[in-house]
Parts: structure tokens; sequence; C-alpha cells
């Protein structure tokens, strides 16, 4: 009997878990923006080096011997890409989470770095200017790069020789926020928007290359309309540069793939409609150029073939780990070498290579080693009705250690629910994750804060509200000018659905997110003061106002989709008091649950002033908050110190509110800048973590959420086999 009793008592108790430490979850990841170099003989990653400073390293790819290329002692390395020019790279950095872009040349051939391994060659480093590539075809040894250097709203192109560091400008923009290049990165395309937020194209009205942005050299080409805008993407041009190949929004809900004639729009071919959610990735031949694959994601990505000639390649890759996605990472120019991951929500990403001439793939770096030995976290995904029965798809993370009830324990109509695994024994203490964006949306996969906080002892709720991307226009379009209302609702809907399942407990659930997840926590703990138990915003605007008041100048060409997106404008009296209406800022007095707002000083999009009000007008009111500030960070906490710091707060936070579990922690413990201002709260007013020595440069501010990243590879396609392009793998539901 007494053995019994220690089963179950066991069983039922939930916290009989291993915590995984802050130290694993919010260090930088050992191996990071993995690539192959074009001749796939060398893998570059970003990892950290031995004095914690994120640098590029290579390993050979057929051996185990790695390097490091990149000796940067103050900024990290956010990213590089591999060139033409064999043993050259361009990396990026940016001045402590101010996102204006510096961009660096490197030679990382032994004999240079043995010559001098810090020199480089600089490309892009002026103040307050932000650098971009935007084009980078693999084969030119020239890239074109794209600075604010003149007006700070728009881009001069240039082009960059990586041979000889000549810097040449090529056009002098005074007036587009984008354009489209073909394969011999002609500029073919520029686009601004129209007066009612539609997209308007324009072509170069004579040929040869274009001079200048002067209205007289450029001829309208084509006009997408607002609703379709999110949806259509121009990818490339054919090799032939006379067909474009594009997603389009137009006429339907989730896009269609289309090739038309440059020269001919109206002539478009399908070649692709989406099925069940938007078309996500495109993957294209990079030298034959033709469409291997697309992927989609509603749930978890599902891979659709198009060339029989990769099909067994694909399907032995699909085979080899059937319980993960199958995620091509990084291609040889050749296609002879792959590398791949698989994945999933319980794994972090191992990343293979794939030999195509023998078909095999082999172990060739984990990400996060020290989280194998972690029972980790799944991630389901569901659709539920909100109350105005528009379908939200949403994941829910349970904690790995609760347990479940089987389809036979709950009622019929729960039963579907029980099936995917997501119905608990007993109603969980909950987070409501929101995300930002507000277009973007939440993925299947390995995520540290999901890891984390189910770790801790939460289930995890991520919603896909209306205004979110991936599903389709509908759902995108429905979020226009809902902050603060109907996309308010999908969150609280969402919770009811997951309190009426059984899912959570109603007197147990928090909410947090970042930037725009911040500004619903803000809404949530203001419009609907008595439903969270506390609330955790993290670089989330309060103030609608301000917060459009303050677009930086290279948002400027997409003022009118942002208006859209708020759903009104501050030129108007009427707009202002919407726009009033719906800002936390002006409702801080009905804040009565525990809260704590993060913010980086540095942030171009949220301004830091966002947060000041906030905290400011609780402060007036006496009302209790916890305000982290980091003066050398952005939108959002990158630097590892800093990002075990704020966990620490906020699980400290949620056990107090929450009740789950916490890794013991002390401010300061990890050297992190934060200043820590708290009201009402017990512990000094003011508070800050030892050793912030010297006042962190205070970049210029610039925000980019609006920038379209060049792709990486052109990508050009032809029509595929139909029959190949409806099949699916079987990747697990
Ligand atoms: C890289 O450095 C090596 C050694 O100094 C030199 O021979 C080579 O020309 C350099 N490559 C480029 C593209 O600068
Ligand atoms: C190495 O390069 C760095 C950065 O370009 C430069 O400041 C330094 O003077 C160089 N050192 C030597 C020994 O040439
Ligand atoms: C499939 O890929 C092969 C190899 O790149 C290429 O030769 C062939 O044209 C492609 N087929 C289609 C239909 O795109
Ligand atoms: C919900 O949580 C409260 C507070 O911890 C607890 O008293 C109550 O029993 C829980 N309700 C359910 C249904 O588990
Ligand atoms: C914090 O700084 C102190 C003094 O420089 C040092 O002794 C300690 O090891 C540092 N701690 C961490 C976690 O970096």
């Amino acid at each position: 009997m007494l053995y019994l009793a220690l089963i179950i008592t066991h069983f039922f108790i939930t916290n009989a878990v291993e915590i995984i430490p802050r130290e694993i979850l919010f260090q930088d990841p050992k191996y990071s923006s993995v690539s192959l170099s074009p001749d796939g003989k060398q893998v570059g990653y970003v990892a950290p080096d031995e004095n914690g400073v994120r640098n590029v390293f290579t390993r050979c790819s057929s051996c185990s011997y790695s390097r490091q290329v990149t000796f940067e002692t103050e900024l990290s390395v956010l990213n590089y890409v591999w060139t033409a020019v064999p043993d050259v790279i361009l990396f990026m950095q940016d001045n402590h989470g101010d996102e204006n872009t510096k961009i660096f040349k490197k030679n990382i051939t032994s004999a240079a770095i043995a010559a001098n391994k810090t020199a480089r060659t600089t490309v892009c480093d002026k103040p307050m200017v932000k650098g971009a590539i935007f084009v980078n075809n693999l084969i030119s040894e020239t890239v074109l790069i794209g600075m604010n250097d003149e007006n700070p709203a728009l881009h001069n192109i240039y082009a960059f020789d990586c041979r000889t560091d000549k810097l040449t400008l090529v056009l002098r923009n005074q007036r587009f926020p984008m354009f489209f290049f073909d394969n011999d990165m002609n500029i073919r395309l520029a686009s601004e928007e129209g007066p009612d937020g539609e997209m308007i194209y324009y072509r170069p009205r004579n040929p040869g290359p274009v001079k200048s942005t002067d209205p007289s050299e450029w001829a309208e080409y084509l006009r997408i309309d607002h609703d379709d805008k999110a949806l259509t993407v121009p990818l490339t041009f054919d090799k032939s540069n006379n067909f474009v190949y594009c997603i389009m929004g137009e006429g339907s809900d989730l896009g269609n793939l289309v090739v038309f004639p440059f020269e001919d729009p109206a002539q478009k071919e399908i070649l692709y409609t989406a099925q069940k959610s938007q078309i996500g990735n495109v993957l294209i031949h990079p030298v034959d150029k033709t469409l291997l694959a697309i992927t989609e994601v509603y749930h978890k990505p599902e891979i659709f073939v198009a060339n029989d000639t990769f099909m067994e390649d694909m399907q032995y890759l699909v085979n080899m780990k059937p319980t993960g996605s199958l995620n091509i990472i990084s291609m040889s120019l050749d296609m002879s070498t792959w590398l791949v991951a698989f994945v999933s929500a319980d794994e972090p990403n191992d990343i293979y290579l794939y030999r195509r001439w023998n078909k095999k793939a082999e172990l060739f770096m984990s990400t996060r080693p020290e989280l194998k030995k972690y029972t980790l976290n799944k991630q389901v995904g569901f659709d539920f009705p909100a109350r105005d029965d528009m379908t939200i798809q949403a994941y829910l993370s349970l904690p790995p250690q609760a347990p479940l009830l089987k389809s036979s324990q709950v009622p019929d109509s729960d039963r579907p629910y029980a099936n995917l695994g997501m119905i608990p024994a007993v109603p969980q203490k909950m987070i409501v994750l929101v995300h930002g964006g507000p277009k973007a949306r939440d993925h299947y996969g390995f995520s540290p804060m999901n890891a984390w906080l189910t770790n801790r002892g939460y289930a995890v709720l991520q919603v896909n509200f209306r205004g979110s991307t991936g599903f389709g226009k509908r759902l995108t379009n429905a979020g226009n000018g809902e902050w603060g209302r109907k996309m308010h609702f999908d969150i609280l809907d969402a919770v009811e659905f997951a309190v009426s399942k059984g899912i959570a407990n109603r007197t147990e659930v928090a909410v947090m997110g970042g930037s725009y997840g911040g500004y619903e926590t803000l809404v949530a703990l203001t419009f609907t003061p008595q439903t969270f138990a506390c609330g955790v915003d993290i670089v989330g605007p309060s103030n609608l106002i301000s917060l459009v008041q303050a677009i930086p100048p290279y948002w400027l060409g997409f003022r009118k989709d942002l208006i859209k997106m708020v759903g009104a404008d501050i030129d108007t009296e009427e707009g202002r008091q919407s726009l009033q209406s719906r800002s936390p800022l002006f409702f801080a007095d009905r804040v009565s649950r525990p809260i704590m707002i993060i913010q980086g000083a540095n942030d171009p999009r949220v301004k830091q002033a966002e947060s000041d009000q906030f905290v400011s007008a609780l402060e007036k009111k006496n009302i209790p908050v916890t305000y982290l500030l980091y003066p050398d960070e952005g939108h959002g906490v990158r630097k590892p110190q800093n990002s075990m710091e704020q966990h620490g707060h906020i699980e400290t936070f949620l056990q107090q509110c929450l009740g789950g579990e916490a890794q013991p922690f002390q401010p300061g413990q990890y050297n992190s800048t934060a200043i820590i201002k708290k009201v009402g709260i017990e512990g000094p007013a003011i508070a800050r973590s030892q050793h912030l020595t010297a006042q962190m440069p205070r970049g210029p501010v610039a925000p980019s959420i609006f920038y379209r990243p060049p792709v990486r590879a052109q990508r050009v396609m032809y029509p595929p086999n139909q029959d190949v392009m409806n099949r699916i793998f079987p990747v697990q539901g």
C-alpha cells in the first residue's frame, strides 16, 4: 500500500523535475547562423569566442577542424555572408541594438589572419547609417549595398567589389523604399506606397541602367491592393531575366506562386496554390535555378517537392527523422552538399551534413548539446473558434511532466484535443505568450522561452490572433484597426478556451510578450484588469499616438501601412481620440495586478519613452511596478549576461505571482547592465547591477521592421509537375 501511495504521490507532484539552468537556456547557442560556403568545402557559423564575444568561425566540412576568422573584441557579430570571392566574407554588427547595421569585409585566409587577425575592410560604418546587403548572388564578385547615408529615410544603392574594395554609387535614391533586381543585378522594379496604402511598382522607362529616381525615368508597372500587400512578394527573375516569379495574394486568401512575363504581368500562370496556410520557404536550385520545393506551415512545416530529381534525397532525409520537420538550411552551389536540420519542439536543432553523391546524412553539429539530458516540452498546434466564430490557430506547450488525460477520460467534444495530447489531468498554471509584429506569427519548433517556462511548471499558450500572418490575408487584415479590440479579444477567447477545456486554471494565468506582445500585455492589464494574475511587458508601446509620432525616418515609406494597422491617423482629432482610447498609458490607473516592464535604451522601433511614460503613470498612482532598463540593448535583450539576468527577474516575478518553480537568482549575479527601478515593491527603490562601468553609447535611433531582406540566392523557377507538387511528405502531424 505504501508503495502504491508513493507512486501515486510521485505521479501527481508535478514539480519533481530537474531545473534547467538559465545559463544553459539563455547563453548564446554553441553554433548559430550556420551556412555552407558556395563550394561546399567550409561551414561558417557564429559562436561566442573565448572572451564571450560572438565571432565568425569556419569548420571544414569533411573534417572536424574549426578556426576563428573574425576577432571582434567589443561588438558581437550579428551575422555574415559568404561571397563569390573565395575566402572573403562580409559580416554585420550594430551599436548595442540600435539596428544601424555596419558591414565589414574580412579576408579569412590563414595568411591574412596571420598577418593581422583584427584587420578588416569597412564597407559601411557611419554614424546613424543602416547598411543592408541588397544583392549577393554568390556568382558576381560585386554585391549591391543599400545605405541611408544621404537621406535617413531612403537607401542609396552602392556596388561593392569584394576583391578590390571599390565602392561605387549605383543609384542616388530620392524616392523608393524598396527595389527589385534581376540576375545581372540590374534594377528592374522599385516600389512605393500609394495614397490608400496600396503598393505601386514602377519600372525604368528606358532600357539600360537607370540613372536616378526622377519620375521622368520611371513608369508605373503594377498596383497591389493594400489587402493583398502582406501576401504579395516578388521572388526573382528566371534565368533569362524575362519572367518574374512571385507569390501573389490577388484573388485568393492564402496566395499563389505565379510566373509572368515581365513585359506582360497580366499573363500570370499559377504554379502552386497554397493548400492550408501561406507559402513559406521556396527552395530553388542554386545553379540550375529550378524550383525544388515549397514549404507550408500550418501547425508544423510540411514540404511539397516540385522536382522528381530530388524526391529520393528528400524522402531519405524525411525518413531519417520522421518526428522532426525537415529544414534545408544551406546548399553548395553544385548541390552536392547540404546542411539540414529537423525541427521539433522538444529537441534543439542538430545539424546534419548531407552528401548527395552517396545519399547519406551525418550529424555535423549540435547547437545546444547541454540540453540533451533534459526532457523538453511538446508543442501542440490546434484551432479554436473566437467569439465571432473566426478560426484562430494557436500552440499549447504543457510542462513535460504534467500527466495527460486520455480521450476516454474527457467529454466527447474534447476528444480531438485529448488525442492531440493537450488535456492535462489537472488545470495548469499558464503563461499566454503574445508574439510581436503584429504582422508575424508563432511557429512550431524548439524555443528557449517555451523550454524555460514549461520547465518551471507553466503551460505556454501562443495564439496566432487576427492581424498575424501565415494563415491568409483574411486573418491578417482582420487585425487592421483592432489593436486593443478584436486582437485582444482573440487572446481572451484563447484563455477562455483553455480554461473551458481544463487546460488552465483561471486564477493562474499570466500574460507576457515583446513588442506588439508587450502592448497586448499592457492592454490586458489595463482594459481587462481582473483577467490575468500578472504580466510582463517587454519593449511594448504604451501610447499609440507617440508610437506613430516617433516613427523613424525610414519608416516613412511605410507609414500608410502602419496607419492602416493601428486603424487611425494622428493627423485628425478623431484619429487621435481613437488611438488614445486604445492606448494603455491613459488607463494606467486600472492596473491592479503585478506588472514588470523591460526596455532596451537603444530600441529604434519602440522608444524607451514608451516604457518610461507608463512607469511614471503607475508611479503617480502609487501602483507597484518593477522596471528593468538595459542601456546597451535595443528591441529586446540580446547579450547573454543581460538575457540571463532578465530571465532571472522574470522567473522570480512569475514565481511570486503564480507559484511555479524558479532557479535561485540574485540581481547582479551576471554582471548585467540592468538599471532596476522598483516602485512600491520591497527592496531599494533604484538599484543598479554591479560593474556597470562606462555609460554605454546611446546609438542613434532608426527602426526597420518593414525592411524586406534581399533573397540570398537568386530564385528562378520553371513550371513544376503538378502531380509531384501535390505530394506531401509524411511529416508527422
Ligand atoms: C586575402 O589575403 C591573402 C593573404 O594576404 C591575399 O593573398 C589575397 O589576395 C587576399 N584576398 C583578397 C580578396 O583580398
Ligand atoms: C591590424 O588591423 C587593425 C584594424 O584594421 C589596425 O587597427 C591595426 O593597426 C593593424 N595592426 C597591424 C600590426 O598592422
Ligand atoms: C529538376 O532538377 C534537375 C536538376 O537540377 C533539372 O535538370 C531539371 O530541369 C529540373 N526539372 C524541373 C521540372 O524543373
Ligand atoms: C486553481 O488555483 C487555485 C489557486 O492556486 C486553487 O485554489 C484552485 O483549487 C485551483 N483550481 C483548480 C480547478 O485546480
Ligand atoms: C562579474 O564581475 C566580477 C568582477 O569583475 C567577476 O569576478 C565575476 O566573475 C563576474 N561574474 C560573471 C558571472 O561574469
